[in-house]
C-alpha cells in the first residue's frame, strides 16, 4: 500500500503518467444524508476509500442537487461541498429557472445507487442515462464521469467539429478547447464548445445531455471490451451540471435545449440577402469596385464587408489613412447606404500594443489581461505585439462601448451595420510560452507592409464605363476556482490539436479582473463574452434594431446573441460537403441558427465548378457569404459566367423564399423550434434518414439536395415515405424511403423539392436588394400533403426593430379544396397575387401540364379569409 501511494507523489518536475498505471482504482463516492421530495433529491456524496489521486487530489466531499425543473427536464448537478470549484458565471449563461416540476409528472426519473454512488436517468422504463459504467472522479484537476449508451446509439451534436453529423460510436474523442483552426481539421478541436449531444431513439424520443462546463474536455465515445457502448467525460476542472432533457422527437428535444440556453436572437431582414468579403481587398477603391462589379453582373448584393485590410497596419479602430482614408470610407458607406446596400467590417479583440488610441485608452482603464505578477499579458496577432481585453474587467464595455461609438460614429466615423468579430478564441500566433513576443512579431513580418499605394481619386478601373464614377450615385438595383492547481500543464492531458493548453491562445495561469476567474476555468468562454460586449456595443450605437454581429468563436448559449460562420474552411469538396453537418448541428442542436460557411472556400484557390455549386448551396444557409483568403485568386461570383448564373439563379429562389425564411427563423427566436434541419427531424421514425447529412430542410418545406462532388452531374436523393413536389416544375416525386437519382444537374442547377402538407408564402418576383423585395407582392404555393391537407404560416414586421409595434402573423391551412387565412392583421401586406395548388387533380390533363394550377387572388391581406381552390 505505501508503495503504491508513494508512487503517487509526482517527482518535481516529473512526468506523473508513468505513476498511474499502478494507482489504486478511484473509490467512488457514498451517498447520505439523502432527502427526497417530489420535486428534488438532495444529498451528500462522500469519498468510498482510498483516494486515488491521479490527477490532482480527490475532493473527500461532495454534494449532491436533483431537481425535477418541468416534466422534461431534469437538472441534476454534482459539485464540491464548499463550493469552491469554479464554475461557469451566471453573467456568461444566465441558469434557467426551476420551474416546479415534481417527479411525479415528469417525464425523466432520476434513481440513483448510494454505494458507489450512480446514478441512472429514465424515460418510463427506458435507461437514458446510466453513470454506474465507472466509478465517479471528482478531482482538483479531473472529473470523469462514464455513462452506457444503447447498442446502436444515435448520438449527435458534441460541437464544434468538422466530423459526420451522426457520431461516430467507436474510439472517438471530442475535445472542448477552443482555437484557431486554420483549415478545420477533422476530428479535432474546432473554435466553439457546445457540450451537448442528442441521443436520438426511433421508437420512444430523442433526449438530450447538455454538461454545464467550461473547463477542457474530452468527450470520449466507445465501447468497452464486451462491446458495451459508452459515453465518458473527461474534464479538467469545473463541475458535474448536467441538464437532461427530452423530447418525443428531435425537434421537441432541440427546443428544450434553447429553454436552458436561451432563444436565439431575432436578425434584421436584409442580413438575409448576400454578402461579399475577401480578405486582400487592397484598398477602398477595390472594395467599390467589388460592388460596382456585382451590380454591373446583375448580381444581387446587399452588403460589402471589409476584413483587416482596413486597419492601419492592422490595428483595430483605426483606419489606413492611405488605402482606406476616412474621406472615401465613409462616401463609401453613405453610398451603399444610399443604395439600400449595407456594410460590415472585422474588429479582432487583440490590441497593438503600440501608441495608438484603442491601447492608450484601454492601459488607461486598465482593461487589458495582466500576467501573474501584474505585468501586461502579451502575444502577436495580425498588428504584431498585442494586449487583449478582459471581458470580466468591470469596465470593459464602457471601453468597448466608446471605442465603438467613436470608431463606427454615424455621423464621424465608418458607419457600419453589422460586425464581424474574429480571432476570439483567442488567438495567439505565438507558441506558449511566448516569451518575447515582439521579437516573434519582427521574425514573422507582423504586421507585414501594406501593398503600395495605387495612383488614387480619380483614377482609371478597369472595364468601368467613362462615367462611372465609384463614389457617385448611381442608379441600379481566479481566485475563483481550487488553489494549488497546475494551470498550465494540467495531469490529466486533453486531446488538443494545438498542443500544451496555452499554445497558440492566452496563457491558462492568468487571473482575470473582478471574481478572479481564471483563464483555465473560463477560456472557452473568451469568444462568447467578446461577442455579448460588442452585441451591446453595437446596440449602444443603434439602440433601437437588432444588431447583427458575426462571430467565430461560440460557447453553448452564444445564439443569444451573436450568428456564427463555420472559420478558415478550404476550397475543397471535403469542406464543401462538411459545411451541411456543421451548419444543422449549429442551427438545430446548438441554437446558433444565424449560420454558414465561407462559400466557394476561404483558403487556396478555388475552382469555376465548385464555386458555382457553392453559389447555390451557401443560398440555402441562414447566413450567406462569399468569402476568400490573402492571395487566393478572386472568387466574387462575377468572375466566371457559370457562377454568375449559378448565383443568380440561386439568389432569385433565395429572395423569393425570404419571407418564408424570416417566418421561419422568427419562430425559432420565440419557440426554439428550429429552422435549418437535419433529414431525421422530419422524419424521425425513418431510420434511413439518420446519417443522411448531404441533403436537408430549408424551413420544414424545402429539402435541399445539392450535388455534392466534382465532376457530378446527378445526385442519388433520399426521399422518405411521403410525398414531395419539384420547386421548379411542381411534379410530384412520391418517395418510397429509398434514393431517387436526379439527373442532368448542371453546375448551376440545385435540386429543391417542396415537402408535401406545407403551404409556402414567396414573393412574386425577386430584386435587387431586400429593401426592394419588401415591396413586391406575395403569392402562396399550396403543396398538398398524403392526406390532402396543408399548413403553413407568414410572419412580418418592419424588419429591423427591436420592438416590434406591428406585426403580421397568419396562418394558413388547406384542406377540402379550400384555403383558410386567419391570424393577427396588425400590418399592413402586399396584395396576395396568387395562390398555386400543386398536385394531382381533376383539373390536370398530363404529368406535366397539370403539376400546377395557378388561382389568381389579388387580394390585400386584411382579415381572416376563405379562398376556393378547388
Ligand atoms: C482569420 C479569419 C478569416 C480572416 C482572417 C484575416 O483567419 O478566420 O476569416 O479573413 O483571419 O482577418
Amino acid at each position: 500500500m505505501l508503495a503504491s501511494l508513494l508512487l503517487l507523489v509526482p517527482l518535481a518536475g516529473a512526468v506523473v503518467i508513468g505513476s498511474r498505471a499502478n494507482t489504486p482504482p478511484c473509490p467512488g463516492y457514498k451517498a447520505s444524508n439523502i432527502q427526497e421530495t417530489d420535486h428534488a433529491v438532495t444529498a451528500d456524496l462522500t469519498l468510498a476509500g482510498t483516494p486515488c489521486n491521479t490527477y490532482g487530489k480527490d475532493l473527500q466531499n461532495l454534494k449532491l442537487l436533483v431537481e425535477y425543473q418541468t416534466d422534461e427536464r431534469l437538472h441534476v448537478k454534482i459539485y464540491d461541498a464548499e463550493e469552491c470549484v469554479y464554475q461557469v458565471p451566471e453573467k456568461v449563461l444566465p441558469r434557467v429557472a426551476d420551474s416546479d416540476g415534481s417527479r411525479k409528472d415528469s417525464a425523466l426519473k432520476f434513481e440513483y445507487q448510494a454505494v458507489p454512488f450512480s446514478f441512472t436517468v429514465k424515460r418510463k422504463d427506458e435507461v437514458l442515462f446510466n453513470s454506474s459504467a465507472s466509478n465517479l472522479i471528482f478531482q482538483s484537476q479531473y472529473l470523469k464521469l462514464r455513462t452506457w449508451l444503447p447498442d446502436h446509439p444515435h448520438l449527435y451534436g458534441l460541437g464544434e467539429h468538422t466530423d459526420a453529423l451522426h457520431l461516430p460510436t467507436t474510439n472517438y474523442t471530442r475535445t472542448f478547447w477552443n482555437r484557431d483552426s486554420y483549415g478545420i481539421p477533422e476530428n479535432s478541436n474546432l473554435y466553439g464548445t457546445h457540450p451537448v449531444y442528442y441521443d436520438h431513439r426511433s421508437q420512444s424520443g430523442t433526449h438530450g445531455v447538455f454538461l454545464l462546463n467550461s473547463n477542457g474536455m474530452d468527450v470520449r465515445i466507445d465501447k468497452t471490451e464486451n462491446g458495451k457502448h459508452y459515453l465518458e467525460y473527461n474534464t479538467l476542472g469545473g463541475i458535474f451540471d448536467f441538464y437532461f432533457f427530452t423530447g418525443s422527437n428531435p425537434k421537441e428535444a432541440s427546443i428544450e435545449y434553447a429553454k436552458i440556453v436561451g432563444l436565439p436572437a431575432m436578425q434584421s431582414y436584409w442580413t438575409f440577402g448576400f454578402h461579399q468579403c475577401r480578405y486582400g481587398y487592397r484598398d477602398v477603391y477595390q472594395v467599390a469596385e467589388v460592388v460596382y462589379n456585382y451590380s454591373k453582373a446583375d448580381i444581387p448584393l446587399e452588403t460589402m464587408w471589409t476584413d483587416i485590410d482596413y486597419m492601419d497596419r492592422r490595428r483595430v479602430f483605426t483606419l489606413d489613412p492611405d488605402r482606406f482614408p476616412l474621406k472615401k470610407m465613409r462616401e463609401l458607406v453613405d453610398y451603399l447606404h444610399d443604395h439600400d446596400q449595407h456594410y460590415i467590417v472585422m474588429v479582432d479583440p487583440a490590441v497593438s500594443v503600440s501608441d495608438n488610441g484603442a491601447f492608450n485608452r484601454g492601459s488607461a482603464k486598465g482593461v487589458f489581461l495582466k500576467n501573474q505578477n501584474g505585468s501586461l499579458y502579451k502575444g502577436a496577432v495580425w498588428p504584431g505585439v498585442t494586449a487583449y481585453p478582459d471581458w470580466f474587467h468591470p469596465d470593459v464595455q464602457d471601453y468597448w462601448n466608446d471605442e465603438f461609438n467613436a470608431f463606427f460614429h454615424a455621423e464621424t466615423g465608418v458607419d457600419i451595420d453589422g460586425l464581424w468579430i474574429d480571432m476570439n478564441e483567442a488567438a495567439n500566433f505565438c507558441s506558449y510560452p511566448c516569451t518575447d513576443p515582439e521579437k516573434y512579431a519582427s521574425q514573422n513580418n507582423l504586421p507585414p507592409a501594406p501593398p503600395p499605394v495605387r495612383p488614387s481619386n480619380p483614377r482609371p478601373l478597369p472595364d468601368f464605363p467613362a462615367d462611372f464614377q465609384p463614389f457617385a450615385k448611381r442608379i441600379y438595383q481566479a481566485k475563483h476556482g481550487l488553489e494549488g492547481r497546475n494551470l498550465i500543464n494540467p495531469p490529466y492531458t486533453i486531446r488538443n490539436g494545438a498542443g500544451s493548453l496555452s499554445n497558440k491562445t492566452i496563457n491558462t495561469d492568468i487571473v482575470h479582473a473582478g471574481e478572479g476567474y481564471v483563464e483555465y476555468d473560463t477560456h472557452n468562454l473568451y469568444g462568447t463574452m467578446m461577442s455579448a460586449s460588442s452585441r451591446e456595443a453595437m446596440q449602444h450605437r443603434r439602440p433601437d434594431v437588432r444588431p447583427l454581429v458575426i462571430t467565430r468563436s461560440t460557447y453553448a448559449g452564444a445564439g443569444r446573441e451573436v450568428g456564427h460562420w463555420l472559420g478558415d474552411n478550404f476550397s475543397k469538396w471535403s469542406h464543401y460537403r462538411i459545411s451541411i453537418a456543421e451548419a444543422l448541428a449549429f442551427a438545430s442542436m446548438f441554437q446558433v441558427p444565424m449560420v454558414g460557411s465561407d462559400v466557394c472556400g476561404f483558403g487556396g484557390n478555388t475552382t469555376e465548378e465548385l464555386c458555382a455549386r457553392w453559389a447555390s448551396l451557401g443560398a440555402f444557409f441562414p447566413f450567406y457569404r462569399n468569402h476568400n483568403e490573402l492571395g487566393s485568386i478572386s472568387q466574387e461570383f462575377y468572375i466566371w459566367p457559370s457562377v454568375q448564373e449559378s448565383a443568380r439563379k440561386a439568389i432569385d429562389i433565395r429572395y423569393r423564399l425570404l419571407d418564408y425564411i424570416y417566418t421561419l427563423f422568427h419562430r425559432q427566436t420565440q419557440t426554439g423550434e428550429p429552422f435549418l434541419q437535419p433529414m431525421f427531424y422530419l422524419y424521425p421514425e425513418d431510420t434511413n434518414t439518420f446519417t443522411i447529412d448531404l441533403q436537408f430542410f430549408y424551413g420544414d418545406a424545402i429539402l435541399v439536395s445539392p450535388v455534392t462532388s466534382q465532376g457530378r452531374t446527378s445526385v442519388d436523393a433520399y426521399f422518405p415515405d411521403d410525398i414531395f413536389y419539384d420547386w421548379y416544375t411542381g411534379i410530384p416525386v412520391r418517395g418510397q424511403g429509398a434514393n431517387i437519382t436526379l439527373r442532368d444537374l448542371d453546375i448551376t442547377d440545385i435540386p429543391l423539392h417542396i415537402r408535401g402538407g406545407t403551404i409556402i408564402p414567396i414573393r412574386s418576383s425577386s430584386a435587387m436588394t431586400t429593401t426592394e423585395l419588401r415591396e413586391e407582392s406575395f403569392q402562396l404555393i399550396v403543396a398538398p400533403g398524403l392526406d390532402g391537407t396543408a399548413s403553413g404560416s407568414l410572419y412580418l414586421d418592419d424588419g429591423e426593430s427591436l420592438q416590434q409595434e406591428a406585426t403580421l402573423e397568419v396562418q394558413f391551412e388547406y384542406r377540402n379544396g379550400i384555403l383558410r387565412v386567419d391570424g393577427k392583421f396588425q400590418r399592413h401586406i402586399n396584395v396576395l397575387e396568387s395562390v398555386t395548388l400543386l398536385g394531382p387533380g381533376k383539373h390536370r390533363r398530363s404529368r406535366e401540364e397539370g403539376a400546377k394550377k395557378t388561382i389568381p387572388t389579388n387580394l390585400e391581406l386584411s382579415k381572416p379569409t376563405e379562398i376556393k381552390l378547388e
